[in-house]
């Protein structure tokens, strides 16, 4: 059959009539430095060809949870991608501060009219043709988008039966890299289909030393028999947010009686140590905590999920519900609607 050569009106058509149900159910609200504005029907969340952080992978992205109309630390995610950004020799785009960038993530909510979901944000070494360099291209680009996500109801107590996880046969990015929240999750994307092809939930990745590191997207921590838990250390994992902010909140919660963990400690975790934990568990910010029941081929303590993590899960969901003059809760301007510009 030959291929077709599409005229501008059968291309625009194209991208609505190849809408899938995910993106006309659950992609909300999508800003483009490029479009230079807002734009809510799913059919036109486009992003061209020519950005290099299509082609070259050179893009830095964050996101933060959107819980009853407020952003969940978006300061401390966005303080992350920016120092992302920098590390990616990233600039802000013509013409944009931070404080700009910060007003557009909250409006670009806004706009989605939800009060609950997810907003990322990707700043791209932005357009100019296919070379290499970023110096090629004309100026960074900034995006934004808001989903919701449908959690089937056969997921919805999942953290109550928790996760299989595989060690990852796939190589760790270098440290360098592990802490640059970058486009580049080629090993994460293989970690996860590695571990899903023999029937796991998740890899883990493990450093050339034989220490636990994270998951493809979410940080670890293990429980040993004394009460210690144990977290990676951030050299050859990123510094995810929700694990800091547990750290954070767990000597005070400790102090005030929950069982079964006495300290919290960062240091390595070898790969026997971690098996032998008398809990194991995933932290990030899209499902806070996840237990682990069996690693490999060996059950975590008994197989079932553990006390502490389900604690901790409720102590940090607790801690999303925004509350007043709270300083990890930004009240999304959804007023800020009636002051934007028609296009
Ligand atoms: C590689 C990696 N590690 C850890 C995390 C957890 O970080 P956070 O708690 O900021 O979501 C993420 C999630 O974004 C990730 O992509």
């Amino acid at each position: 059959m030959p291929t077709r050569l599409l005229s501008p009106q059968e291309a625009l058509d194209a991208l609505y009539e190849s809408q899938h149900a995910a993106q006309r159910t659950t992609y909300r609200a999508f800003y483009s430095s490029e479009l230079g504005g807002i734009v809510t029907d799913p059919a036109l969340f486009v992003v061209q060809l020519d950005d290099h952080m299509l082609h070259r992978g050179h893009g830095v992205f964050d996101t933060a949870m959107l819980v009853n109309g407020h952003l969940y630390q978006l300061d401390q995610h966005l303080h992350r991608f920016l120092a992302s950004a920098a590390k990616a020799n990233i600039p802000l785009p013509p013409g944009m501060t931070v404080e700009q960038m910060r007003r557009t993530i909250l409006e670009t909510t806004a706009a989605s009219c939800k009060l609950n979901g997810h907003v990322r944000y990707w700043l791209s070494a932005g357009r100019g043709g296919f070379g290499l360099s970023g110096n090629e291209c004309l100026g960074s680009a900034f995006y934004c988008v808001v989903y919701t996500q449908e959690v089937p109801d056969s997921k919805l107590d999942e953290y109550l039966r928790g996760w299989r996880v595989k060690t990852s046969p796939v190589p760790l990015k270098p440290p360098f890299f592990t802490g640059i929240k970058s486009n580049n999750y080629l090993p994460n994307a293989l970690n996860l289909m590695d571990a899903e092809a023999e029937g796991f939930d998740q890899g883990v990745f493990v450093d050339a030393e034989g220490n636990v590191s994270e998951g493809p997207n979410m940080n670890v921590a293990c429980l040993l028999a004394d009460g210690t838990l144990v977290v990676p250390p951030f050299d050859h994992s990123l510094n995810g947010i929700t694990v800091q902010r547990m750290m954070e909140l767990l000597p005070a919660a400790i102090e005030e009686g929950m069982e079964g963990i006495k300290r919290v400690e960062q240091r390595h975790i070898s790969l026997a140590e971690a098996k032998a934990a008398t809990e194991v568990f995933f932290i990030s910010s899209s499902m806070l905590i996840m237990p682990v029941v069996q690693w490999d081929t060996q059950l975590i303590a008994d197989g079932t999920a553990g006390i502490v993590a389900l604690q901790i899960r409720v102590m940090l969901q607790n801690d999303t519900k925004p509350r007043p003059a709270s300083d990890q809760h930004t009240e999304v301007p959804y007023g800020f609607m009636t002051g934007m510009e028609e296009a």
